[in-house]
């Protein structure tokens, strides 16, 4: 699976017309969730675009109430009748907390697999002990580990861990939900290339290897923004003075 340096986080997005505008756009990567309660508006925003489903890459993530074996599966189906599609590229356990047992959710996850249910395993929001721990009872590969990810929380281990590994490793809440705009270093670094932090913090990520990113945008002028990021080319001093802005505060526990 090759996901594109910016793909679309979807968290927030009740309205199709922008799923389908991003699409046409460029957007090729679409994140999803159960929890999110919008598969639905990503699934006619999929079938409004003028754009292949084949071209796409629609992931959805199983909540931590139905990571039980046959939830995994009822709720999968779920998920691809809400999205319109047979099967989707990419399906994670979203957090591994209350019904998550490695020893039973992720065979389940093996077998809608292996039926063409999903194309390819994920997971999120996974320590690097539960990683090993998964890793060991999946006969699948993981395809990429879901986590929040910008300059204010730079994720050193669990990017080691996914080049190691050999998985892609998907920022989510790239911009930090706005608080990369109020950064002074971003800021002046920014003005330097004559553009924003928010691009200048996408394209931190899209410059590192096996790092790709979801931003949320709802408007045309953000959706254009983020996507043009991926351009971006910053100056290798510039790399090394936003390693050293870490804050060690993220959003999510
Ligand atoms: N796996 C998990 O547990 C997990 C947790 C959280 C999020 N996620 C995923 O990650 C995605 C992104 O994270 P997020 O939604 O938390 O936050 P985010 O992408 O860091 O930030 C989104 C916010 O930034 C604004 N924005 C976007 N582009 C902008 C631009 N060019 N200039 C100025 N403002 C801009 C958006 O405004 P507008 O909407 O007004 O454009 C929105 O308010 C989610 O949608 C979801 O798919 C996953």
């Amino acid at each position: 699976m090759d996901l594109p340096e910016i793909g679309l986080g979807t968290m927030g997005i009740e309205e199709s017309e922008t799923i389908a505008r991003a699409i046409e756009l460029g957007y090729r990567h679409l994140d999803t969730a159960q929890i999110y309660d919008n598969e639905a508006v990503v699934g006619r925003g999929i079938e409004q675009a003028d754009v292949p489903r084949e071209e796409l890459i629609v992931a959805t993530k199983v909540w931590a109430d139905s990571l039980a074996p046959e939830d995994v599966r009822r709720s999968t189906e779920e998920s691809l009748d809400r999205l319109g599609v047979d099967f989707v590229d990419l399906l994670y356990v979203h957090r591994p907390i209350e019904t998550y047992d490695p020893e039973t959710t992720l065979p389940a996850f093996d077998s809608i697999r292996e039926e063409g249910l999903i194309g390819n395993v994920g997971v999120s929001n996974f320590t690097t002990d539960q990683l090993d721990e998964a890793r060991k009872v999946l006969d699948s590969p993981i395809a990429a580990h879901q986590v929040e990810m910008h300059p204010l929380y730079q994720q050193s281990e669990l990017l080691q861990y996914a080049r190691d590994d050999g998985h892609a490793l998907v920022a989510y809440s790239p911009l930090a939900q706005g608080a990369v705009f109020e950064n002074p270093e971003l800021q002046e670094i920014a003005t330097k290339y004559e553009t924003t932090p928010v691009q200048v913090s996408l394209a931190w990520l899209a410059g590192k290897e096996n790092v790709v990113s979801i931003p949320k945008a709802s408007s045309m002028e953000h959706l254009e923004a983020n996507l043009a990021a991926a351009d971006l080319r910053l100056d290798p001093e510039d790399y090394e003075r936003i390693g050293g802005i870490e804050s060690g505060e993220k959003l999510f526990e």
